[in-house]
């Protein structure tokens, strides 16, 4: 049988990178889709030289076409596929009165279009086959308003959610999963980039176990929800365990004669 395929979004750094990384240590054929072209064909060269194992797709997430492009190139390279993590995403530390229209828009548009996008296009191929798997990356923020992060955002986090459970209800006859975690603030580049050093630390005082998140063991999330064969969860959502709160599984009554729905 042939290696099972992968597509991340947002795999040219931060957490969509750790996730890319972890299928490729799993012998996993790794797609690290990203608009940043020249990052993303950097990682794919580190993780395999001569692209037989990792290649770069050029990916704007807010267009539902270029979903249906890289999905394609995809098909074309490797074959198969068999899990999508809509993991791309932006924030904008921004109060809440001064954002404005095209700001709004422009982060619905990255964090939330991209995994309707994401979710229709790969979700279709996946019911036809009958089968497949999709993770979208949330956020804490989606459920807590956020504590370093913008409103849109954290809406746009919420929507990640509540889309990922009508996904996850109406391809759950089809064979597939679509689920979703929720990670709070994580030791990765763009906390840093995004929260000013001198807030940094009552960020970080306000995280119940006293400490950003660790990228590795939401690297593993994804992989896990993917492999869960004989259970297989769909509409699960993993909320951060710093403390916040925890796992959450959410049964799809309409689902229930299912093998793929939660027990
Ligand atoms: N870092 C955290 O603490 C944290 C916490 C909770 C949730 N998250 C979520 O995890 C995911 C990854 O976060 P991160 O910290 O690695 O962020 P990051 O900014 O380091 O990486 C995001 C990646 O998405 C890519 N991207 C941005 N716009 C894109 C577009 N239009 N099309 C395709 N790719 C695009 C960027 O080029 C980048 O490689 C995001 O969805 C984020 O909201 C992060």
């Amino acid at each position: 049988m042939s290696k099972r395929v992968v597509m991340v979004t947002g795999a040219a750094r931060g957490l969509g990178a750790a996730i890319a990384e972890r299928f490729h240590a799993a012998g996993y054929l790794v797609a690290i889709a990203d608009i940043a072209e020249s990052q993303a064909s950097k990682l794919a060269s580190m993780l395999s030289a001569d692209g037989s194992s990792a290649c770069a797709i050029a990916l704007d997430v807010t267009s539902k076409a270029a979903f249906g492009a890289a999905r394609e190139a995809l098909l074309a390279r490797w074959g198969r596929i068999d899990v999508l993590v809509n993991n791309a995403g932006m924030s904008k530390v921004t109060p809440i009165m001064d954002i404005t229209a095209e700001q709004f828009d422009h982060v619905i548009n990255v964090n939330l279009r991209s995994v309707l996008f994401g979710c229709q296009v790969f979700g279709q191929y996946f019911a036809d086959l009958g089968i497949g798997r999709i993770v979208n990356i949330g956020s804490l923020a989606g459920q807590n308003g956020g504590s370093a992060t913008g409103a849109h955002y954290a809406a746009a986090k919420g929507g990640v959610l509540t889309l990922t459970k009508v996904f996850a209800r109406d391809l759950a006859s089809s064979g597939v999963t679509v689920n979703a975690i929720s990670p709070g603030p994580m030791d990765l580049p763009i906390v840093y980039e995004s929260v000013p050093a001198d807030k940094l630390d009552a960020v970080i005082a306000n995280i119940p176990v006293g400490r950003l998140g660790s990228p590795g063991m939401w690297q593993t999330w994804p992989y896990y929800l993917h492999l869960s064969r004989r259970i297989l969860p769909t509409a699960h959502v993993g909320i951060s365990t710093a403390g916040y709160s925890c796992a959450k599984t959410v049964r799809i009554a309409s689902c229930n004669a299912r093998p793929s729905c939660a027990k």
